[in-house]
């Protein structure tokens, strides 16, 4: 067999490894597993870590025809599967942006705020990083169908891979509670949807119980591949900071996947000696949701799951399934969790849009929640951060109208003026846009 560029044989499925974080027993792989059979922990893909890498030791995209992947590049830090195995939809390779506005509102006058765009993924958001590798995985494993639980974007993606797998694919939305666009984008993408009379955390659990009793491939981030693929976003914006780590990093939390993926890639990073020093995560949860800010606050000693209420209906999670995992990833690198209302959290996206860049609305804890930590004094003014938006701007449509177009409209709306067809009233439009 070749070698690829790392000196490691590629792998077969056989390689592939879980581990319980919990318990520490591992289990093959090459199966649809999401709960420790022993104990019922949340399982981690098991990575080798007793070796050196260098940025070389990823792939330079150009060298592999036909894959362009912004995650796969990655592969000596992910699960490996056969190039001919691999699902994707050319996802990753998203901007970084930094943007003195964004620092200025964020209150950092001496640093920096770069804004990580997840929403130039393939359908929108960073959810496709994580897909590929589970799509990969369940293909590889032979799975019948595929599904999830979702408050909109995991739907979409899912909905997506799974078609550009071949796999039927039916995802669980909390009826009423996800923006019209994210529905429709995934009833167009030919997923199989149902509306579930509940919110997420009820359309999750009884998934969840269907998964142990049916062979139901389950695409949630509970899944340990799922978590694989979204670790990509740290190392390509470690890349794009020429593998310098920033002083923070800061991400909304939902259902925690992702905080529990970047901690996992920053260990790595670290342990590999590609980094020499992890920046601290902070995890911004929408005030109405926030049942891991409180959690946070008890000194992780005590977690209770909350009722969800939040104008953020992507981060709608009451009772986050990869709590356990985000404290991790928050304790190793030490880092924070904070909430934000939903006022702040609308005026920041309104930033974020009017800045050219946009985002919906979850996106927007991000930038919400570093300029809370900053007048608080536990993000120093002069530090280097990087935000990552979620999702595009386009997601959430529902939001905009209403901040900008409702009866109520937030503080930094930007109204549409209405003018008869007649050229003096457009002339007044024009010298009040030059004098605004
Ligand atoms: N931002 C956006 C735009 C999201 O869609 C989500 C989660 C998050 C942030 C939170 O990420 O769950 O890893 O903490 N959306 C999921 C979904 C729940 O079903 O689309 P997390």
């Amino acid at each position: 067999m070749a070698s690829n560029r790392t000196g490691q044989t590629p792998a077969t499925l056989d390689q592939l490894v879980v581990r319980c974080m919990d318990c520490g027993r591992d289990y093959p792989g090459d199966q649809a597993i999401t709960r420790c059979p022993a104990c019922g922990g949340l399982l981690d893909a098991i990575i080798p870590l007793d070796r050196t890498l260098t940025p070389q030791d990823f792939i330079d995209p150009a060298a592999v025809p036909g894959l362009t992947s912004g995650v796969w590049r990655y592969r000596a830090l992910l699960p490996t599967f056969p190039n001919d195995a691999i699902v994707t939809r050319y996802e990753g390779n998203t901007p970084l942006y930094w943007s003195e506005r964004l620092a200025n509102y964020a209150g950092l006058t001496g640093g920096r705020f770069g804004a990580k765009h997840e929403g130039h993924n393939p359908t929108g958001s960073f959810k496709d990083r994580g897909m590929t590798v589970a799509l990969t995985h369940a293909k590889a494993i032979g799975a019948s169908v595929v599904a999830c639980a979702s408050t909109g974007n995991t739907s979409a993606s899912l909905a997506s891979y799974a078609a550009t797998a071949g796999i039927p694919a039916i995802v669980l939305i909390p009826e009423g509670k996800v923006s019209a666009s994210k529905l429709g984008q995934t009833v167009a993408l030919g997923a199989r949807v149902v509306q579930v009379e509940g919110d997420f955390d009820d359309a999750l659990a009884i998934l969840r119980e269907l998964t142990v009793t049916h062979n139901v491939y389950l695409a949630n981030s509970v899944n340990p591949y799922r978590p694989e693929g979204q670790k990509t976003i740290v190392f390509e914006l470690l890349e794009q900071l020429g593998w310098r780590a920033p002083d923070v990093i800061a991400l909304p939390g939902g259902n925690l996947g992702n905080t529990a993926a970047f901690g996992k890639a920053l260990s790595e990073a670290y342990a590999v000696g590609l980094i020499d020093r992890v920046p601290r995560l902070v995890t911004v949860q929408a005030e109405g949701a926030a049942p891991f800010a409180a959690y946070y606050d008890s000194g992780f000693d005590h977690y209770a799951p909350v009722h969800a209420e939040t104008i953020a209906s992507a981060i709608k999670i009451g009772n986050p399934a990869s709590v356990e995992r985000a404290r991790r990833s928050i304790q190793t690198t030490g880092g924070i969790v904070t909430a934000v209302p939903d006022t702040d959290l609308l005026d920041a996206k309104a930033v974020i849009d009017a800045a050219g860049i946009g985002a919906e609305p979850a996106s927007a804890a991000s930038l919400a929640g570093v300029r809370k930590l900053v007048r608080e004094g536990h993000i120093s003014a002069d530090a280097t951060v990087v935000g990552v938006l979620t999702a595009n701007i386009l997601k959430d449509t529902d939001a905009i109208a209403r901040y900008h177009l409702g009866d109520e409209p937030g503080e930094r709306a930007n109204r549409p003026v209405r003018i008869p067809a007649e050229m003096a009233a457009l002339e007044k439009v024009l010298d009040d846009a030059l004098h605004a």
